[in-house]
């Protein structure tokens, strides 16, 4: 298999109702991570992406929560609609976007 040039991790966590912290799995974090594996299907780039499903990265209460490496990027409330926009932006053309940055409150 080739390394990938970037693997993105995408949050999946839950948490039983009533926990005091915040799971992205009560963000439609399933719906991000199927239109990644979507843009990675119609794209056939998978020698130079790959997408993983993850348990908590951290900043749970900013989720749905989107990680990329190597640039060590984060993404924060990651719609099912801004998932093409990072595919194409990022994972494909190397240029993070901005606008879905992670706040550095939670990621820095
Ligand atoms: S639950 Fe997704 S970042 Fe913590």
């Amino acid at each position: 298999m080739p390394k990938p040039e970037r693997h993105v991790f995408v949050c999946l966590q839950n948490r039983p109702e009533g926990h005091p912290r915040p799971a992205c799995g009560q963000k439609n974090c399933t719906a991000v991570a199927e239109e990644f594996f979507f843009n990675l299907q119609q794209s056939q780039l998978f020698d130079k992406v790959q997408v993983t499903t993850t348990g908590c990265l951290g900043p749970c209460s900013e989720g749905p929560s989107v990680l990329v490496y190597p640039e060590g990027v984060m993404y924060g409330r990651v719609r099912k609609e801004d998932v093409a926009t990072i595919f194409e932006e990022h994972l494909v053309n190397g240029k993070p976007v901005e606008r879905l940055l992670m706040s550095r409150e939670f990621w820095d």
